[in-house]
């Protein structure tokens, strides 16, 4: 399903393996605009929660390796910051059975929220840190 939305300019970073997984990730979040307001039965959540984690855990993967490859400086809290973001989607997936209206929600916020904070804050940090490091542009 394809949902429309505006990716703000300051959270284009400039390393494009990362935009465009950013982009994937946020288009993937949008979908659950549409079982929210019910053009969508709320039982989607099962298929499109799992991924959001699945793309999330690959993004951070990618995000990780090129910290580590750039030596970059606050790697360890980053990282820290991957993992608590993965636990609390996994907690909030596992809430869906007993109340799929509120947990839809709340995961749609909880994502949104987060991913607008970090590529603000964290990425955005990594991004600086690589391209003034970079031989050639990746
Ligand atoms: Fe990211
Ligand atoms: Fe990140």
């Amino acid at each position: 399903m394809h949902v429309e939305f505006s990716w703000p300019q300051d959270l284009i970073l400039g390393i494009p393996q990362v935009d465009s997984e950013h982009i994937a990730i946020i288009a993937q979040i949008e979908i659950l605009r549409t079982l929210i307001s019910g053009e969508a039965p709320e039982s989607d959540f099962r298929d499109i929660a799992p991924i959001v984690k699945k793309i999330s855990y690959h993004h951070f993967l990618h995000e990780e390796n090129m910290m580590m490859k750039y030596s970059c400086s606050d790697f360890d809290e980053h990282k820290k910051e991957h993992k608590k973001f993965l636990n609390q989607i996994t907690r909030l997936i596992g809430t869906f059975d007993c109340n799929p209206t509120d947990t839809i929600q709340r995961f749609y916020d909880v994502c949104g929220n987060w991913y607008i904070n970090h590529i603000r804050t964290y990425d955005t940090t990594m991004a600086m840190y690589i391209k003034s490091h970079m031989v050639s542009p990746e």
